[in-house]
């Protein structure tokens, strides 16, 4: 059989991260590790959300930049490869800042005022100032920074997936507003088994085509107070934290609260040592935390060094290739990837201007 003289292009997947410092396990296990991997099969496009951070930290921005560095490095440590994907910093291209504009003009209040995560934040981070529009704009900015790529997929935790059900949203009353190609056929195959049909290929094949999420399979990642791991609640463990570090986050980790003395038995399956042996031990270690637990055969001191020995093990390859880049290697590889970024998204912005007839300024060379 000949070969195919052109290969079919792979589908395209996009997402970020906002940098909010060194990321930690449950980053990596709820997005990381499989942006990694998805690498092999995907025409993949990652980039650090420095825009969005400014909507919640724009009275102090001073730590933007810093972390920005810091998550790119967490990127190239966990293995994101810039020969493989295409690594960039939001604010770097500009077409994010037009689409977004773009896309606002079109985005209805009600539809950002009902996104859950909007008073959620303005609760949580009580704090800050979140009254502003670039705030409320939030989902818009997300729209944009999709649909600039036209990915088939966007793989995200189920904390996003709201953010890209409503990028679907925006982009179905972009088309419908500013269709490629002529309107939707809405009578076009009055057949009710061929009017679908019709209206998918219309859809393909319109300027911002609605991507689908990918939901990232995350196991329950527990943090070092039982509570589920996040930078917010100080109870993480950061891809970056030397072993002794590791050991000693470790020691001072919760434990199922029927185990008051070392002769009670206690259950893996209502202890946090236990959720993070069941993501990153190997199942010997799973059976003799098991049989050792219930019996109180082992201590939890013992138990939770396990832990820390699987954990050492999953962050030592993460860690060596952390020490082979330095800092001026991470902005440099953003720089690059921001260049073939912003040349992929101004095809986009060509089609988006015309749909728009936005094009006196290029025709005229106004
Ligand atoms: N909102 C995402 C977060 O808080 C970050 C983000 C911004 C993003 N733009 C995106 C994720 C586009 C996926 C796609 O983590
Ligand atoms: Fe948790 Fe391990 Fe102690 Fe059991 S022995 S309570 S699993 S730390």
């Amino acid at each position: 059989m000949p070969e195919p003289a052109t290969p079919s292009p792979c589908p395209r997947v996009v997402s970020g991260m906002r940098p909010t410092g060194k990321l930690h396990l449950g980053n990596y296990m709820g997005a990381l590790a499989n942006w990694v991997k998805l690498q092999d099969r995907y025409d993949c496009y990652f980039f650090i959300a420095d825009w969005h951070a400014l909507t919640t930290d724009y009275a102090d921005p001073s730590q933007i930049a810093p972390n920005t560095v810091e998550v790119m490095l967490d990127y190239l440590a966990a293995g994101l490869d810039p020969d493989r994907s295409v690594l960039f910093l939001q604010s770097r291209v500009k077409q994010h800042s037009e689409l977004f504009l773009d896309l606002a003009m079109i985005s209805p209040l009600g539809w950002l005022e009902r996104v859950p995560s909007y008073k959620e934040m303005q609760e949580n981070l009580a704090h800050k100032d979140l009254t502003t529009y670039g705030f409320l704009g939030y989902p818009v900015l997300m729209a944009a920074d999709i649909l600039l790529y036209q990915p088939d997929f966007v793989p995200v935790g189920q904390d996003q997936q709201a953010h890209v059900e409503l990028t679907r949203e925006i982009a179905r009353r972009f088309n419908f507003f500013f269709p490629s190609g002529g309107r939707k056929p809405r009578d076009a195959g009055k057949h009710p088994d061929i009017r679908p049909v019709a209206i998918a290929m219309w859809e393909a094949d319109q300027v911002l085509p609605e991507p689908k999420v990918l939901l990232t399979p995350s196991p329950k990642l527990p943090g070092t107070d039982g509570r589920k791991m996040s930078k917010s609640y100080g109870n993480t463990i950061l891809l970056s934290d030397p072993e002794p570090v590791v050991r000693q986050k470790l020691k001072t980790m919760v434990t199922d609260p029927a185990r008051v003395r070392r002769t009670d038995p206690g259950d893996p399956d209502k202890c946090p040592v236990g959720d993070l042996h069941k993501v990153f031990s190997t199942p010997e270690t799973m059976a003799k935390v098991y049989d050792g637990c219930r019996s109180a055969g082992i201590g939890c001191i013992e138990c939770k060094s396990w832990a820390a020995d699987s954990l050492v093990k999953i962050l030592e390859p993460i860690q060596q290739r952390r020490a082979s880049f330095t800092e001026d290697h991470a902005k440099e590889i953003l720089k690059a990837g921001s260049l073939r970024a912003a040349a992929r998204a101004e095809q986009t912005m060509i089609e988006v201007r015309n749909a728009m007839q936005m094009t006196l300024t290029t025709v005229s060379g106004i």
